[in-house]
């Protein structure tokens, strides 16, 4: 059910999980002081509680309320790039942030996000927790069909057209004296070189920092195949870009150009949405693209997506 901005304030305020436009992708919301809407995240996305949520603020002056200490380089960080797509961990103040929210880690993870609409939601409401609108292992939802396609066309959402960004914020988190990368996203690692003065580094797949990352991700129930188009089979759809040359007899859905990563990042989920729509059980997606900034995200994403999908069909 589409809402107005002042119903969403309205239900958020009363203790209501609605769904709400970021600049990356669709958040699901609760109040921060509202534990049982809270609670309702976890069981309306089917989240494991051992992973914890992204409390999105108005501004740093919220977040210097809620932990204990304010890291080297988070005053620089803050201005450079929020409002915008990045989070950052920080030791919390254990009294002021509900454990639940946490999944009882010592830390919490924070956000000022760009788009206007839940900006100007924040200002009428105070912190809101707010993970990815989908069901859990489910690609993100960039578009409101994404939303009601998952929690149904009663669910709350209100409509703030297409994520632009298309992929999730890029997370940091602050570990002895350096930042470390939690998780790739809309921003890339170079682009904070300027900033702290080094790239900071992805901790290894084996040894996630950020526990949503042990969790399945981003899959559609097609089975997606990242190998050579030597193995491609007859009529079998290929995901591909504008600029790529593909055999005529299969059928194609376009990502976008090989020169627009950014166009690639924000229709990203809305394919991999769009193969099950169309109840496409396989496609071939063409890796061949560049490795570096944004497109490393992308390259993520679709690793992701697709090591899922063959865990689900040899289950
Ligand atoms: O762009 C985004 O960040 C979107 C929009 C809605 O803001 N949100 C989002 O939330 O992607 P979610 O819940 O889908 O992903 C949050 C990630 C999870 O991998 C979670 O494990 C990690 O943040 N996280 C949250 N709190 C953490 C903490 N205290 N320590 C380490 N990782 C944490
Ligand atoms: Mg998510």
């Amino acid at each position: 059910m589409r809402i107005t901005l002042k119903k969403a304030v309205e239900l958020l305020n009363h203790g209501l999980v609605v769904a709400l436009p970021t600049e990356t992708v669709y958040g699901l919301a609760a109040s921060l002081h509202q534990p049982e809407a809270i609670e309702a995240i976890f069981k309306t996305k089917k989240r494991p509680s051992s992973n914890p949520l992204i409390i999105h603020v108005a501004d740093s002056a919220q977040i210097r309320d809620l932990v204990e200490i304010i890291p080297t380089d988070f005053e620089s960080l803050s201005q450079a790039f929020w409002p915008g797509p990045l989070t950052l961990i920080l030791p919390a103040k254990q009294e002021k942030i509900p454990s639940i929210i946490r999944a009882n880690l010592p830390t919490a993870a924070f956000r000022i996000p760009s788009h206007p609409l839940v900006r100007e939601i924040l200002s009428l409401t105070g912190p809101l927790v707010m993970p990815s609108a989908n069901l859990s292992g489910r690609p993100s939802a960039t578009h409101v069909e994404h939303i009601e396609a998952d929690f149904g066309l009663d669910f709350p959402v209100l409509d703030g057209g297409v994520c632009t960004y298309g992929v999730e914020s890029t997370i940091l988190i602050h570990e002895s004296e350096k930042w470390l990368l939690g998780r790739l996203g809309f921003i890339s690692p170079e682009e904070f070189k300027p900033i702290l003065g080094y790239v900071p580094k992805l901790f290894s797949s084996t040894q996630p920092k950020c526990p949503g990352q042990h969790f399945k991700h981003y899959s559609p129930h097609a089975r997606l195949h990242l190998s050579s188009f030597a193995l491609l089979k007859d009529q079998c759809c290929i995901i591909g870009f504008r600029e790529g040359h593909y055999p005529k007899t299969n059928p194609l859905i376009i990502l976008g150009s090989l020169d627009q990563p950014k166009e690639v990042a924000e229709n990203l989920y809305a394919v991999l949405r769009q193969l099950d729509l169309e109840g496409i059980q396989e496609a071939w997606v063409d890796m061949d693209f560049p490795s570096n900034g944004l497109w490393n995200t992308i390259r993520e994403r679709l690793t992701r997506a697709a090591e899922i999908t063959q865990n689900n069909i040899s289950q």
